[in-house]
């Protein structure tokens, strides 16, 4: 079915792009842009307005998502309407692509904050056939998405688990050992799966006995953050600090299982008012390589972090957007796992890699993605 929708998709994309060329230079007015890129003869791309919704500037990684899409968008002859939701708000996340589709745009790439909150919006976007991209979170329950770019989440927390499980040596050590466990949004379906993979490697040590969870929060509704808060999650651990006793002359904390940076930033606050220093902390997962969190990894106070590199996903979505406005096949890697509640969405995913003190200058230096200034 939703092959079908697809099929009819991109024939109507390659009448409706054309059609709608003619008229974005003049329909689309964004303060300060250089519109001339969307005049005939220049770069690679066909010109045209591409929506851009991201779900918040209070996080590093996000602000950098937008910029690489907007620069490179721009850089492909596209005009871009790049938009942030305020710090996560949902309504705002709405009205703006309610705007983008009113404004013109001709294909929507849709980081959401909710899931399952742009039903309706989208269908604006189905009746116009402005192709839709699910950035990195798939949107879900809507049959306007055609696509989703994003990494590897299941291998993200996969990865995190299995960092615990070597470092913890579970296969070997007596143990038991404990650790607790903080995911992200209930409402990002990402959780799923960074939460997801890392239980189904740390689940048979929890059941065997190896691990306990001394807070018996164990369940994703408990081990939640909402909005992803380095606040809430800080919280949180304060409470499971006191209420179990953990502390450096305490009960043992042996690993924390954290799904990202911003909620690991919040547990090493707690572990680190709690007298915990890089000489006794636990270990401690995350991901995104957030600088603070790159900072901390090098001061010993956060094992590792799953870095994505955010200009390889901007990259990979300018050529989608770039594919479907001249009317061709974007490339895609996984056409069965992400099931949005209609059907399953061709993804691209990309590989994460771990970042540890050992190999961040290589990563995350050499590269190009920070200075040694950017984590000193
Ligand atoms: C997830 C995303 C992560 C992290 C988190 C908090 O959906 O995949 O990289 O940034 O949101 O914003």
């Amino acid at each position: 079915m939703k092959k079908k929708f697809l099929a009819s998709l991109m024939a109507m994309v390659m009448v409706f792009g054309l059609a709608a060329c003619g008229s974005s230079t003049d329909a689309t007015t964004t303060e300060g842009e250089d519109t001339a890129t969307t005049e005939e003869g220049t770069t690679s791309g066909t010109g045209g307005k591409i929506g851009v919704s991201m779900p918040t500037q209070s996080l590093q990684r996000w602000n950098q998502d937008g910029a690489n899409m907007k620069a490179e968008l721009e850089a492909a002859g596209y005009e871009v309407d790049l938009q942030y939701a305020g710090d996560n708000d949902i309504p705002t996340q709405v009205s703006q692509i309610e705007n983008m589709i009113a404004g013109g745009c001709e294909v929507l790439v849709v980081a959401a904050i909710d899931g399952s909150s742009l039903t309706t919006a989208l269908q604006g976007a189905a009746e116009k056939n402005i192709p839709v991209i699910a950035y990195d979170r798939l949107i879900m329950d809507s049959d306007a998405v055609s696509y989703y770019a994003t990494f590897d989440n299941y291998k993200v927390g996969q990865m995190q688990g299995e960092y615990i499980r070597d470092a913890l040596d579970l296969d070997n050590a007596e143990g038991p050992f404990n650790i607790e466990l903080v995911t992200g949004a209930p409402d990002d379906n990402n959780v799923n799966y960074f939460f997801g993979g890392a239980m189904d490697v740390l689940q048979p040590y929890i059941d065997s006995g190896k691990l306990v969870v001394p807070s018996g929060q164990t369940e994703k509704a408990q081990c939640a953050t909402a909005n992803w808060s380095t606040e809430e999650s800080q919280k949180r651990f304060e409470n499971i600090i006191s209420s179990v006793g953990y502390g450096p002359n305490g009960v043992k904390l042996d690993a924390v299982l954290c799904s990202n940076d911003s909620t690991s930033y919040g547990v090493q606050n707690a572990l680190q008012a709690a007298g915990y220093t890089a000489d006794n902390m636990p270990i401690i997962t995350g991901q995104d390589c957030d600088k603070p969190n790159v900072k901390n990894i090098v001061a010993g106070l956060q094992s590792m972090s799953v870095f994505k590199d955010t200009r390889t996903l901007a990259e990979k979505v300018v050529v989608m957007v770039d594919a479907i406005m001249k009317g061709t096949e974007p490339e895609i890697n996984d056409t069965e796992t992400y099931d949005n509640g209609t059907g399953v969405i061709p993804s691209y995913l990309c590989d994460p890699v771990i970042v540890t003190k050992d190999n961040y200058k290589e990563i995350l230096i050499d590269s190009g993605y920070y200075t040694e200034a950017d984590v000193a």
